[in-house]
């Protein structure tokens, strides 16, 4: 059983993160969406927040399972008996910081392979950190993440003014 994890921050999930969780899932027999807790950053959303976002947005895929780890991604991967760590790319600005994550992953862990996914062009210049900026000024970010989770996202961040 071929089994990846999808390890991010997803503060919150986004429509580029959907388009990575549905492409990956169908090449996995199962995936598991790991959701970061870092206690050295204040996210917007808390991890249950976050997780049950996930839940909701990927509810019509089967093979898709959600989990929270807050230490190495390697040791949550390993817990998880995952074969794989997906990660998305959206433009050439990430591939540094991917490679590095990945070699340090692969040196820790050599029995683990980084599966990397472009992310989709449509997608390709949505982040977290944008949708966060757009709706804490009042921006419509409908379509920028799932329609499902647009208006808990919308409520909880609309007139914050700025990025937490
Ligand atoms: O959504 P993000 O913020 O780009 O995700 C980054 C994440 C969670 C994948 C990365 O920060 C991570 O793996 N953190 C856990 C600690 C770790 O294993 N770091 C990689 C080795 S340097």
């Amino acid at each position: 059983m071929k089994i990846a994890i999808y390890p991010g921050s997803f503060d919150p999930v986004t429509s580029g993160h959907m388009d990575i969780i549905q492409r990956s899932s169908r090449i996995f027999d199962k995936l598991i969406v790991a959701v970061l807790e870092n206690k050295r950053k204040t996210p917007s959303f808390t991890v249950e927040e976050r997780m049950e976002m996930i839940r909701k947005a990927s509810a019509d895929l089967p093979n898709v399972e959600v989990g929270t780890f807050s230490g190495l991604t390697v040791d949550y991967a390993r817990l998880c008996n995952a074969n794989a760590i997906v990660r998305g790319l959206r433009a050439i600005s990430d591939f540094e910081s991917e490679l590095a994550m990945a070699a340090m992953n692969k040196r820790m862990a050599p029995e683990l392979d980084t599966v990397i996914l472009f992310t989709s062009s449509e997608w390709s210049f949505i982040s977290s950190s944008v949708v966060k900026e757009m709706c804490s000024f009042g921006g419509d970010i409908h379509g920028l993440v799932p329609d499902c989770i647009a208006e808990e996202v919308q409520n909880k961040l609309q007139g914050c003014g700025g990025i937490k």
